[in-house]
């Protein structure tokens, strides 16, 4: 395959880009980088424009032959969605309508998208099913799920082949050490507590105790950002066109943020502190994928299911670069 990755100097594109390298595939970045880092893609095709810039993104789809684009793009944060929804509209929803739009015009007929388990809402039970109710309680939610509906119709008028991935919480690093979560600011529960371990913060945040929860704080489904890339190129192979296939990637079990804390502390040895702070707008209590449809359609077999080990991969990146890519 030959792929273009929007947003591919960012977190999740980054280590995708990894994986299809090292299944033989070629891949071209293309990122604005208004959050992501160069450094991320160092030695890779990195296109640097906006994808609402349609004439860039028709010219970085003929100029490098691509056939299949992954489209990472987008803010993420859902608590800013609720305070900015028209910015959160803007770039994941109507920049994703361009992106389609050229890829028509292009005859690019292969898509993956980064979706969520936001477009779920509060959901009606656990694990969650591909086909549950469809109910964002946020603006990023929304603003996906609106880019599933756009994709699903691109498919039935122009045959576009498609895959949406609704990825759950995803975290840890390339083993390496090499790459790893560096988001500006960072609003994720693992890299916040490992940067508490590092004195970078004085503490970590634990925002809400009053959920319907066991111990009363959110739970989390977490995926090790390596197990969600290889589930990409396996996605990616699977495309078929005219066809949108949608499949949820997490492990199947959910981890409360406290415990999360824990485990970090056992992982690091060090006693990491934590506060109590107010709920965020717009995070549901509990979020947990079934997996069984990647399990059995695409073959996906996560290969750190462990969160110790999800956890234990993020510090060895946080140690070895504790102001990330040093770019911001
Ligand atoms: N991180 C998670 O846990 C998680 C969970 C569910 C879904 N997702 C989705 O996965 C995707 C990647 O997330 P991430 O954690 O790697 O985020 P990230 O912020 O690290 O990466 C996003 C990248 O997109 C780029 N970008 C944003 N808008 C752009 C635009 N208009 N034009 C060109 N480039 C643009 C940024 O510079 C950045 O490099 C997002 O679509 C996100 O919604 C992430």
């Amino acid at each position: 395959m030959n792929v273009l990755l929007t947003g591919g100097a960012g977190y999740i594109g980054s280590h995708v880009l990894r994986a299809l390298k090292a299944g033989g595939h070629d891949g071209t970045v293309y990122d604005s980088l208004v959050k992501g880092h160069a450094a991320a893609v160092a030695g890779a095709r990195l296109v640097v424009a906006d994808v609402a810039d349609a004439a860039a993104l028709k010219q970085a789809l003929r100029a490098n032959k691509i056939d299949t684009v992954i489209h990472f793009a987008a803010f993420i944060e859902a608590g800013e969605s609720m305070a900015a929804p028209d910015k959160y509209f803007r770039n994941n929803t109507l920049n994703a309508l361009t992106l389609l739009e050229a890829m028509n015009e292009c005859g690019v007929k292969r898509l993956v998208f980064s979706s969520t388990a936001a477009v779920y809402g509060n959901p009606d039970r656990s694990p969650i099913q591909e086909t549950d109710r469809l109910a964002p309680i946020n603006p990023y939610g929304a603003s996906k799920l609106a880019v599933e509906y756009m994709i699903r119709a691109h498919a039935d008028a122009f045959g576009l082949g498609a895959v949406c991935l609704r990825y759950f919480n995803v975290a840890g690093a390339d083993p390496a050490g090499d790459i790893g979560e560096a988001h500006s600011p960072e609003t994720h529960i693992i890299p916040l507590v490992l940067e508490a371990a590092l004195g970078r913060r004085p503490q970590v945040k634990i925002f809400g105790d009053d959920y319907d929860t066991p111990d009363g704080t959110c739970v989390r489904d977490y995926i090790h950002v390596c197990d969600l890339a290889a589930a990409h190129v396996l996605a990616a192979g699977a495309i078929a066109p005219g066809a949108v296939g949608v499949f949820n990637l997490g492990n199947g079990e959910g981890f409360s943020v406290k415990q999360v804390i824990e485990t970090c502390r056992t992982v690091t040895g060090l006693p990491i502190p934590s506060a109590l702070a107010p709920r965020r707008p717009g995070d549901p209590a509990r979020l947990v994928a079934s997996s069984q449809k990647a399990f059995s359609q695409l073959h996906w077999r996560p290969q750190f299911p462990d969160l110790a080990t999800i956890v234990a991969h993020a510090w060895n990146w946080h140690k070895g670069h504790p102001q990330g890519y040093g770019d911001r």
